[in-house]
């Protein structure tokens, strides 16, 4: 999703801080919304899968997994109303096409399936007038019309092209079921260039190789002459050239798609390439010298300092690794954020937005972690091409937080979608339901668990990533006996009769996990209630339990006695200090 011009925030940001020097906090308000994706190869992964993880964050996206039914025979006058993802916005009507495929979530019951990242980009080209098709409907008209990752840039192109493109710019993430996984960069042509749509260039990654992208255009200089591997727009210089943004006549081999339409700042390395670096550093060694290779470049110290676009891991990828990769809240490195004083009583990786903040005239900032709590929806999706296209792919899918939400495998040819985890979304013209709490709804019972677990992270996140570690693993077992059974059924039968199969495992395990997962919330509840650690003790004869005080670490007792000196100490002798005077009331 969108992240806001950072550019623009830091000039709002100087705006506010001269027009009200001495203004309370947060006196402006800005949006900033993201995501975050990685991309495997079959060469990359432990199964030859194709692979894509994919983060939708907005703290207003309502967490749910679209489903579009397969239409034949449409009309020729038929329409389709285009409304904007982001906003709900109604930004016009495209005639229909013949036929559309079956679509869950972001993927289709070919094999493709589709991610983004918004890297904003040149300002100045985000407005087209008369634009109606922006990022989302991109996506989804994309994934109806679309089988191979080959046709859905051609249909991403001409969408962009005759209807013209009303977002800013994108990273996309295609794969299919054929194996090819591309990593595509599109900006619009802006208002004043004489055609609409956008510039692109798409990067097929090599096999056996990984990328990834989080707001952050990261595609630079690439191939003219090897449409095998790359592809672009004929004017992705011209319209460059047009805005005053690229030399006239210069030698286009030079001509990088991110410097030019999305430089990179502090903003775009800190918040956005350093998601890259934690992914890329986990998989990419194991003696960590990728990690600090390119450590002064993601803190933003370095901004020479490139990554690479595609690396290869050390070892190949398993579903689960790609899922630990969108969990990262940079545990361990330079930018863990669970160390500072912001971090609470309780090691706690989050913080209160906006992400940046002003004290006595400088600019200070939040870290942005892979895995947040402004997550709607997220998947890790896994395209199986040993399998008939109808059993191939299967989508990974959670809402909310990544870390702390367990996925539930959808197959994407489903005809049908658990009421827990159903329901349209804005690019429908449907409004996300955000003001009422649905314990029906996978959406808010997620959220239960996940802000329960906030509250007191370093208590509550390990025990709730074991839950979802041992829910995997059922998930991973049940759905190999599907793949079986389905499989079977194929055969003998028909690739209907096996669409049944995965669509009533698919319901099933949507229904027991959004059972599973509100026993779960409870057992977290009443084991952290009012800042006890509870726990059975079955023996106990007053509660069954044992009541455990976590106390306070050394850190940060050192730190109230630091700030607070000696108002909190006792200040004489009490024969009483050393008990516990609490335990006799
Ligand atoms: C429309 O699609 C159907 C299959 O859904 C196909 O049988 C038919 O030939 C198509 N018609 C046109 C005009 O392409
Ligand atoms: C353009 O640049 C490429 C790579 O830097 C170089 O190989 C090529 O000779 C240059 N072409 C011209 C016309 O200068
Ligand atoms: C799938 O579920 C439906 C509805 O519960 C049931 O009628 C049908 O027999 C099931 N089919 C298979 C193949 O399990």
């Amino acid at each position: 999703m969108s992240l806001i011009s950072l550019s623009k925030l830091l000039l709002l940001f100087s705006l506010a801080l001269s027009l009200f020097s001495s203004s309370k906090e947060n006196s402006f308000v800005a949006v900033v919304e993201a995501c975050s994706d990685v991309l495997v190869t079959p060469g990359a992964s432990s199964k030859g899968d194709a692979m894509i993880g994919y983060n939708a964050d907005d703290p207003a996206l309502y967490g749910v997994l679209y489903h579009y039914p397969p239409t034949t025979n449409n009309n020729e006058d038929d329409n389709v109303d285009v409304y904007d993802w982001d906003t709900g916005k109604y930004l016009g009507e495209i005639p229909q096409v013949n036929e559309t495929f079956n679509v869950v979530g972001n993927g289709n019951e070919y094999g493709l399936v589709i991610g983004e990242s918004t890297f904003g980009g040149v300002e100045e080209l985000a407005a087209q007038p008369g634009a109606i098709i922006d990022y989302g409907s991109l996506i989804y008209l994309t994934l109806q019309r679309a089988k191979t990752a080959r046709t859905a840039i051609k249909t991403m192109v001409e969408l962009m092209d005759t209807y013209g493109y009303a977002s800013e710019g994108e990273s996309i993430s295609i794969a299919d079921a054929i194996g090819e996984v591309w990593i595509m960069e599109v900006i619009g042509r802006g208002p004043t260039y004489s055609k609409m749509g956008a510039v692109w260039v798409a990067r097929r990654v090599p096999d056996g190789m990984v990328t990834a992208h989080a707001n952050q255009a990261r595609i630079t200089t690439f191939p003219r002459d090897d449409p095998e591997n790359c592809l672009y727009s004929e004017d992705v210089v011209d319209v460059a050239v047009h805005y005053g943004l690229y030399p006239e006549h210069s030698n286009v081999s030079d001509f990088s798609f991110s410097d030019v339409y999305n430089p990179i700042a502090f903003s775009g390395a800190r918040f956005s390439e350093a998601r890259v670096w934690s992914m890329f550093s986990q998989i990419a060694d194991t003696d960590g010298s990728f990690q600090m290779e390119y450590q002064d470049y993601a803190a933003g110290r370095n901004l020479n300092k490139r990554m690479p676009l595609f690396i290869q891991p050390y070892k190949k990828l398993s579903v689960s690794d790609v899922m630990d990769l969108m969990n990262s809240h940079y545990e361990g490195t330079e930018l863990d954020a669970t160390m500072d004083v912001g971090s609470g009583l309780f090691a706690d990786v989050h913080r209160p937005r906006p992400l940046q903040w002003d004290y006595k005239g400088k600019m200070y900032f939040n870290e942005r972690t892979i895995a947040t709590e402004r997550t709607g929806w997220n998947f890790v999706a896994q395209i199986r091409p040993n399998l008939p296209r109808e059993l191939a792919t299967l989508i990974w899918f959670a809402v909310d937080d990544s870390s702390t939400a367990p996925r539930v495998p959808v197959y994407a040819s489903s005809t049908t979608i658990a009421l827990p985890y159903e329901g349209k979304g804005t690019q429908q013209g449907v409004a996300g339901k955000l003001m009422k709490l649905d314990m029906s709804k996978a959406f808010w019972v997620q959220n239960m668990v996940s802000n329960l677990a906030y509250s007191r992270w370093d208590d509550a996140y390990p025990i709730v990533r074991s839950r979802i570690d041992e829910i995997h693993a059922k998930f991973q077992s049940q759905v190999d006996e599907t793949d079986n059974t389905a499989l079977a059924v194929y055969h003998s039968t028909s690739a209907a009769a096996a669409v049944e199969v995965v669509t009533n495992f698919s319901v099933l395990a949507g229904e027991k996990l959004h059972k599973e997962w509100l026993d779960f919330y409870g057992e977290l509840f009443v084991r952290f209630r009012d800042f006890s650690t509870i726990e059975a003790e079955p023996d106990n004869t007053r509660c069954g339990c044992s009541v455990q005080q976590p106390g306070l670490t050394d850190r940060n007792k050192k730190r109230i006695v630091k700030e607070t000196g000696s108002h909190y100490e006792v200040p004489h002798e009490d024969t009483r200090i050393g008990f516990d005077v609490e335990s006799i009331y």
